[in-house]
């Protein structure tokens, strides 16, 4: 027996274990009621004394040793890391976080807002929901005449005096009804015509207005402002035009054109060979549109202008149909991540 023992210790201790389980199936192979060191202390009890004296203390030690290797792989076993960290690679940089990108009309409204605060003006908002006083009224439409039907309005049910602003001009009747010259303020906003929907046109888009009221503002001034935006908003090279129009909230009323930013003027087929393209209205704000606002038109006078921001953003990048805009296309949408 003294030889068995010494084999099963030999054993024993080059016992392996590759998981938990392994190790419990060792428990049970040698000290379970079944095991072979279980086994051997029966053959124990058989023994006679003599025996019993030479062979108690090499069987108790190898009852203790299986069971401290035992109980020692099954440790190491459960410490082991399971197969799925193991393959993470703890090297690896962190993965980019996607981050948004601004809208395109948002991205060239900044700009367009940024260059007018750096000649000293104030962004000013308004309601989108408005009534006919502030959109028509107040800025010189009279009532059927037809200059109302330039623009297509949406009313509201609710009555014929509520309706959705046709463009960001009624800010100006706002600002102008609450506070008293020097004004200098820059509107940026959502409009809304009824117009059916196309590459071209849609029921709403973006401007921004400007409008400057104060002592001898003169036609000067508005030519040198419409100068300077036009350079910084399309490069140093940039001409301007000015073309005799008609609103009614301005007297005289002009239309800008620049120099096509495509062609530096030459003439292609995107400024239709005339080496122009419109970009805004503009003119000296109509002595009638002070005196309705509570702006004595004797002592001030101003000028206006208005944009919409589709009109300059597909200048700037060409965008061919306006559709695009409100789509949100993320394709269209992430073309935009590097400008600004
Ligand atoms: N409100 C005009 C429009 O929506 C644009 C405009 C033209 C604004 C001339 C002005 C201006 O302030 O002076 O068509």
């Amino acid at each position: 027996m003294i030889e068995q023992i010494n084999l099963l210790k030999d054993e024993i201790n080059n016992l392996t274990a590759e998981s938990a389980q392994d190790a419990e199936n060792l428990r049970i192979k040698y000290l379970g009621k079944k095991g072979v060191i279980t086994a051997l202390f029966n053959d124990f009890k058989a023994l006679d004394g003599e025996e019993k004296r030479t062979l108690g203390k090499p069987l108790n030690e190898l009852k203790t040793l299986a069971t401290e290797k035992i109980t020692l792989l099954k440790e190491s076993a459960s410490m082991k890391p399971d197969e799925s960290i193991l393959a993470i690679d703890l090297t690896r940089t962190a993965a980019p976080m996607p981050l948004g990108t601004r809208h395109p009309l948002t991205i060239v409204r900044n700009e367009i807002t940024s260059i007018f605060s750096r000649l000293g003006y104030t962004i000013a908002e308004g309601p989108e929901i408005e009534d006919d006083w502030h959109v028509f009224s107040a800025l010189n439409f009279a009532e059927d005449h037809p200059a109302r039907d330039m623009q297509d309005t949406f009313f509201i049910s609710r009555g014929p005096d509520v309706l959705l602003r046709t463009h960001t001009s009624s800010v100006q009747t706002r600002v102008m009804e609450h506070s008293q010259p020097p004004i200098r303020i820059i509107c940026p906003g959502r409009v809304y015509r009824n117009e059916a929907i196309s590459a071209r046109a849609h029921c709403f888009f973006h401007q921004v207005e400007a409008l400057y009221v104060a002592e001898n503002v003169s036609f000067a001034d508005l030519r040198q402002t419409l100068m300077y935006f036009a350079q910084e908003m399309f490069g140093p090279e940039t001409k301007i035009r000015l073309r005799p129009s008609y609103f009614p909230f301005t007297e005289p009323s002009a239309e800008m054109d620049i120099s096509c930013n495509l062609c530096g003027g030459k003439g292609c087929s995107f400024c239709k060979h005339t080496g122009w393209v419109e970009i805004l209205g503009c003119g000296m704000v109509d002595p009638n549109v002070l005196d309705a606002c509570g702006i004595d038109s004797k002592k001030y006078s101003g000028f206006a202008l208005g944009m919409g921001v589709e009109r300059i953003t597909n200048l700037k990048y060409q965008v061919k149909d306006l559709r695009m805009f409100s789509e949100n296309d993320k394709r269209f949408l992430e073309e935009f991540t590097s400008a600004h």
